[in-house]
C-alpha cells in the first residue's frame, strides 16, 4: 500500500497595517534606507499595534477556513511556530484556539525560531501520515516589534510582524503532498543568536530589563556564514537525494531573513531567479511566519499550481535549520 501523505489543501495569512518603512528607521537609528536595502534587501515591514501574537495566528487561521470552506469545528490539532508567544504559558495554540472556536482541536507551540514553521509541519504531518487525524492547522506567527530594541540599529532594521497558517490534510493523491524533509539543530550557535532574559537561566529582574536582556540579540555577522552554508546545503541535499535536479524544482520557498542569504542558496540548487519566492523587501523577516506567508501570497496570485514541486528551507536560532520537499496539491486560485 503507498504511504499515506499529508497535504497542504488551503493557506491562510495575516499581515498588519502598520508599515515601518526604511525612511521611518533612518529618523530612530543611524541607519540609512541604501545601506539597509543593499545589505539585506528590505524595503519596509509590518507592526501590530494593539494585540499579540495569538491576534496575528487566529486571523490567518480565519482566513485560511474561509478559503477551505470549512468551520472551526472541523480543526483537529492546532500546532503554533513561534518564538514571540502571548506568554510563557498557557500556549499560543490554546489562546488560538479559543479565538477562532475551534471546540474539537487540541494543540501546542513548537520553539525553532526562524525553522519553527518547517519543524510544526513535519511534527503535524505525522499525525496526519500516521491516521490519528484529518485536519491539523499548522501556524506560523511571530510579534517581533514586541522582542526588539528600536533602538539597536543592527537588528532593528530586520524584523516585522506577520502570521499564516496552513492545513494539512492526507493527499487523495499518491504522488502529492510532502514527500521529504531533513532537519536539524546544533545548540552552540545559541550565543550568536538568542533573548536570555526572561526565561528560569534569567528571570525577569530590575538588571534583566535594565541590561535589555528582554531583546533579541544576534551577531549577525557570526550567524550569517553559518545560514548561508546551511540553508543552501540542506537545500541541495533534499534535492540530489530525490534524484531531482534544480531545474525540476518550480519554487524554493526559503525562509526570508537575507536577500544574499536567499540568492546563495538558490544559485546552489541552480535555480534561476524567477523560481524564487521572495517577499523580503514587504516584510522583513517575520520569523516563523516567512515560508507560509510567501505560500500564501503565491497561492492567491495564482503562480503556485497543482502538481509543482517545491523546496521549503529555512535557518534560525538554535541553531535550528532544515528543508522540506512537497508537490503542491491546492486547488489553483487566482
Ligand atoms: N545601518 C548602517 N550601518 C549598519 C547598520 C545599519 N542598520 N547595522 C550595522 N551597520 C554597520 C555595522 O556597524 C558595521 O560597521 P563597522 O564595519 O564600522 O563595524 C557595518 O555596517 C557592517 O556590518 P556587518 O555586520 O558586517 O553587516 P553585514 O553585511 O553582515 O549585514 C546583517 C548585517 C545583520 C544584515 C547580516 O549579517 C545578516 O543578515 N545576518 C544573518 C541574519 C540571519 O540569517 N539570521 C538567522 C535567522 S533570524
Amino acid at each position: 500500500m503507498p504511504k499515506r501523505r499529508a497535504a497542504i489543501t488551503a493557506v491562510g495569512h495575516f499581515v498588519p497595517e502598520t508599515i515601518l518603512s526604511n525612511a521611518d528607521l533612518e529618523k530612530m537609528v543611524d541607519t540609512t534606507d541604501e545601506w539597509i536595502r543593499t545589505r539585506t534587501g528590505i524595503s519596509e515591514r509590518r507592526i501590530l499595534k494593539d494585540g499579540a501574537t495569538s491576534d496575528l495566528g487566529a486571523a490567518a487561521v480565519r482566513d485560511l477556513l474561509s478559503k477551505r470552506g470549512i468551520g472551526p469545528d472541523e480543526i483537529d490539532m492546532i500546532i503554533v511556530a513561534t518564538v514571540t508567544p502571548d506568554m510563557f504559558f498557557p500556549s499560543t495554540a490554546c489562546l488560538i484556539q479559543e479565538k477562532v472556536g475551534a471546540k474539537k482541536a487540541w494543540g501546542f507551540d513548537v520553539s525553532a525560531a526562524c525553522s519553527g514553521f518547517l519543524f510544526a509541519l513535519m511534527t503535524g504531518a505525522q499525525f496526519i501520515e500516521n491516521g490519528s487525524y484529518k485536519r491539523v492547522v499548522v501556524v506560523g506567527a511571530d510579534k517581533m516589534s514586541s522582542i526588539t530594541d528600536y533602538t539597536d540599529r543592527n537588528n532593528c532594521i530586520l524584523f516585522g510582524d506577520a502570521s499564516a497558517a496552513v492545513l494539512l490534510e492526507p493527499s487523495d493523491d499518491e504522488n502529492g503532498g510532502i514527500i521529504d524533509h531533513i532537519l536539524r539543530c546544533d545548540g552552540s550557535g545559541e550565543r550568536y543568536l538568542n533573548m536570555r532574559g526572561g526565561g528560569s537561566l534569567n528571570p525577569a529582574s530590575h538588571e534583566t530589563v535594565d541590561k535589555g536582556m528582554h531583546y533579541l540579540f544576534q551577531d549577525g555577522k557570526s550567524v550569517f556564514k553559518v545560514a548561508v552554508k546551511g540553508m543552501a546545503d540542506v537545500s541541495a541535499e533534499i534535492v540530489e537525494r530525490n534524484g531531482l535536479t534544480g531545474a525540476q524544482v518550480d519554487w524554493l520557498v526559503p525562509h526570508q531573513a537575507n536577500l544574499r542569504i536567499i540568492d546563495a542558496t538558490a544559485e546552489r540548487m541552480g535555480l534561476e531567479p524567477s523560481k524564487v519566492m521572495i517577499n523580503i523587501n514587504k516584510y522583513g523577516n517575520t520569523t516563523a511566519a516567512t515560508i507560509p506567508l510567501c505560500l500564501s501570497e503565491w497561492w492567491m496570485d495564482g503562480k503556485l499550481r497543482k502538481g509543482q514541486t517545491l523546496v521549503l528551507a529555512a535557518f534560525g536560532a538554535g541553531y535550528t535549520w532544515g528543508s522540506v520537499l512537497m508537490r503542491w496539491t491546492a486547488g489553483n486560485r487566482g
